[in-house]
C-alpha cells in the first residue's frame, strides 16, 4: 500500500489526504494546529471573479475546480454550507462600472439594470448602478468543510510541527502547508494579508453572494443560511495578523454603502490571515523532487481549488501520471 505523509492540515492538505485515503493509500496528515487561510476565508467559489483575462490557464483550472465542488460537497455527506444561489457582481459608480465591464464581457454575462438587481436582492442600495448575475459562482463554508474533512480523517491526523522535511519518514511527502511551504521547500510563496469580518443579521436579509466595486474599493459580502454574513477582504503585502481600525472601517464602509441594512447587524468577529501568494499568483502543483510533491500557493483560490487539487495530486501519487491540467503549474517554473 502506498504510504504518504501530508504536511499541512488546512483545507488543501486535508482534501488531498481524504482523496488518497478514499483511493486506498495509507496516509497521515502532520498538522501544526495553526488555523490557515481557510479559517479566515469566506468560501466564495468564484472562478470568474478571481482571475483576470491575462491568465487563461488559471481560468481553466478555476473553472474545472468549480465543476468538482457539487460532487465533493455531496460526498462529504454533511452540511458544509454549499449554496448555489449564485453571485451578483455589482458596480456602484460609473467608474466602478467601467472597471468591471471588461471582466463581465469576457464572462459573457448580460448587464442587469438596478431595478432587475433589486428584484433579485431587495436589500441592495438604490445607488448600485449596474451588475451581473453569475449562477456558476457559489459558496461553501470553509470552517464546516475542514471540520467534515477532519472527521473523515480522524486518527490519520497527527499534531506535529515540521520544520524540516528530513523529520518526515514516509517515502512520499506532500507539502500542503500554505505560506509555511516556503520555509520547507525554498519555493517562492509569500503571505498576503487579508482582514475579514463576520456579522450576524436576520437570516434571509441577503440571498446571493455579493461582490462589488464601491467607489473604487473591492468588497464581498457572503450571507450564510443561519444569518452569518462574511465581509471581506483587504489585500495587503504584510506579514502581521493585526486587525486594524482602517481595515475594519474600509470594509464596513463599502459593505454598508452596498447594503445599508448591514449597519443594523451585530459585528461578531474580526480576523486577519494570510493568503499564500506566488510570483504569478497561480498555485504550485506537482513534483518538487523524487520524494516531495507540492500543493500550495493557491492565493485567493484555496477553497475553490481544494477538490481539484486533491484529485490531481492523488492521481500524481497513485497513478504516477501528471494530468495535463497540472502542466502550467509545476513548482519548477520559478
Ligand atoms: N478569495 C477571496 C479572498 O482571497 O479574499
Amino acid at each position: 500500500m502506498t504510504s504518504v505523509a501530508v504536511v499541512g492540515g488546512g483545507i488543501i492538505g486535508l482534501a488531498i489526504a481524504w482523496r488518497l485515503q478514499e483511493r486506498g493509500a495509507d496516509v497521515v496528515v502532520l498538522d501544526d494546529g495553526e488555523p490557515g487561510a481557510w479559517y479566515v476565508a469566506a468560501g466564495m467559489l468564484a472562478p470568474g471573479g478571481e482571475a483576470s483575462h491575462e491568465e487563461p490557464e488559471l481560468i481553466r483550472l478555476l473553472a474545472a475546480g468549480n465543476e468538482r465542488w457539487p460532487a465533493f460537497a455531496a460526498e462529504l455527506g454533511v452540511d458544509v454550507g454549499y449554496d448555489d444561489t449564485g453571485t451578483l457582481s455589482l458596480a456602484m459608480t460609473a467608474d466602478d462600472l467601467a472597471a468591471a465591464a471588461r471582466d463581465w464581457t469576457r464572462q459573457k454575462l448580460p448587464l442587469l439594470r438596478p431595478s432587475e438587481l433589486r428584484e433579485r436582492e431587495p436589500a441592495l442600495s438604490p445607488r448600485v448602478r449596474a451588475g451581473v448575475y453569475s449562477p456558476a459562482e457559489r459558496q461553501v463554508d470553509p470552517r464546516r468543510v475542514v471540520a467534515a474533512l477532519r472527521d473523515r480523517l480522524a486518527d490519520r491526523i497527527v499534531s506535529k510541527r515540521i520544520v524540516d522535511l528530513s523529520e518526515v519518514a514516509a517515502p512520499t511527502v506532500i507539502v500542503a502547508a500554505g505560506c509555511g511551504t516556503a520555509a520547507l521547500t525554498g519555493l517562492p510563496i509569500r503571505p498576503v494579508k487579508g482582514q475579514v469580518l463576520r456579522l450576524r443579521g436576520e437570516p434571509g436579509l441577503l440571498r446571493h453572494v455579493l461582490e462589488a466595486a464601491v467607489d473604487g474599493r473591492h468588497v464581498y459580502v457572503v450571507p450564510r443560511a443561519d444569518g452569518e454574513i462574511v465581509v471581506g477582504a483587504t489585500q495587503e503585502e504584510r506579514t502581521d495578523r493585526t486587525v486594524t481600525a482602517g481595515g475594519v472601517h474600509e470594509l464596513l464602509r463599502a459593505a454598508i454603502e452596498l447594503v445599508p441594512d448591514l449597519a443594523e447587524c451585530a459585528l461578531v468577529e474580526t480576523v486577519a490571515g494570510h493568503r499564500p501568494g506566488t510570483p504569478d499568483n497561480a498555485p504550485l502543483l506537482g513534483r518538487h523532487d523524487e520524494r516531495v510533491i507540492v500543493a500550495a500557493g493557491h492565493f485567493r483560490n484555496g477553497v475553490l481549488l481544494a477538490p481539484i487539487t486533491a484529485d490531481l495530486i492523488a492521481g500524481l501519487v497513485l497513478d504516477e501520471v501528471a494530468d495535463p491540467l497540472l502542466h502550467h503549474f509545476t513548482p519548477g517554473r520559478f
